[in-house]
């Protein structure tokens, strides 16, 4: 697309800068409005928070270390009143930033260190506005759904077709992979008696667990080299984002625990929310037991898949720490004595 016209289409989206360095502001101003952003900036973040309240914006940039009231403080007035705005917060020093539990727990989308140079910042607006227009597809279709039964049933397959497309083109490594962990996940679901309407919970949430990959940058999403501190713990927001997406559509109410916890461990180390044994939800504990295998068995352009002896016998050692054990143990036996339905799923889905 020509520059002109994706700046076009950047202004569109509203954005609202708050810093008390008015200096910050300026330069803010000059880069984003480059690019075609529709920018406010404010220095008064007291004065941000009621322009939010009665004016529309999509996406805030803000401060975290300010006077009077630091960031976190205007996120969690925000956060009152508004839940859909995407938060981006700018830190100072690494040392001064907030906890990652604060970032998850305001629902902060995203964060970066203020540098001269504005690139990180700008991939992560151009993550950010992604995002939006998902949130923005998925409140449209939402909106649009009539309440007869029939239009609703059409809908719902269309949206699930539309995301499902963004999905796949965003990462083509992991073409495939949705397919497969839902498959994998429905297996192991009927093999442990589940209800039809939980299986079908774990087919639509196996499909869009990953949803959240699109608010990662592809610069790191597909880096095959070793990843920073910094931009491994911006893959592990793919969770926070995937739920914060599908929050605008109340059809997707419940596949948001699979979405939001399937890289939670059992032992309670792993995120975004680090839940232990049964606070993760059930069926969040099955689908990370499918992605995990996925993982393991996939052929990535940077590792070959591992042998079928040592995922079984990484299952077995992890049962109980990583995976729940009643799970663990009913896929070893899928693994035993029914490896030809993976292996069909496997044909059927290949990358
Ligand atoms: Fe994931
Ligand atoms: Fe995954």
């Amino acid at each position: 697309m020509r520059k002109g016209a994706v700046q076009n289409e950047n202004s569109q989206y509203k954005i609202i800068a708050v810093d008390d360095d008015p200096g910050v502001i300026d330069t803010l101003s000059v880069f984003l409005r480059r690019s075609g952003y529709n920018l406010t900036g404010l220095t008064n973040p007291v004065e941000a928070v009621e322009r939010i309240k009665s004016e529309h914006f999509d996406l805030l940039i803000l401060d975290f270390i300010m006077t009077p009231v630091h960031g976190d403080a205007v996120v969690e007035e925000v956060r009152k009143f508004n839940k859909d705005l995407y938060i981006l917060l700018l830190t100072g020093h690494k040392d001064l930033a907030p906890p990652l539990e604060t970032i998850r727990r305001l629902d902060i989308q995203g964060y970066c260190e203020k540098s001269d140079k504005q690139d990180q910042l700008l991939l992560l607006i151009e993550s950010g506005i992604k995002s939006i227009e998902q949130m923005n597809t998925i409140k449209r279709i939402n909106e649009e759904l009539s309440d007869t039964y029939e239009k609703l049933e059409k809908a719902y397959m269309e949206s699930i077709e539309t995301l499902r497309q963004t999905v796949e083109a965003k990462d083509v490594y992991t073409r495939g992979h949705s397919d497969r962990v839902s498959a994998f996940s429905v297996l192991i679901g009927e093999k442990l008696g589940l209800s039809e309407e939980d299986l079908r919970i774990l087919r639509i949430g196996g499909l869009f667990h990953d949803i959240g990959k699109i608010g990662v940058p592809d610069s790191i999403l597909l880096k095959d080299s070793k990843l920073s501190d910094d931009e491994y713990s911006q893959i592990k927001n793919h969770p926070s984002i995937g739920a914060h997406i599908l929050s605008n559509a109340t059809i997707f109410a419940d596949i948001i625990p699979i979405v939001k916890h399937h890289h939670e461990k059992y032992d309670g180390t792993g995120y975004p929310s680090k839940l232990k044994g049964e606070e993760i939800p059930f069926l969040a504990r099955i689908a990370a037991v499918a992605d995990t295998f996925d993982a393991m068995t996939s052929v990535r352009p940077y590792r070959t898949a591992l042998p079928m002896d040592v995922v079984k016998s990484e299952f077995q050692r992890c049962a109980g720490t990583q995976f729940d054990p009643q799970i663990a143990k009913v896929f070893l036996d899928i693994l035993e004595n029914e490896f030809d339905k993976i292996k069909e799923i496997q044909e059927k889905y290949s990358a």
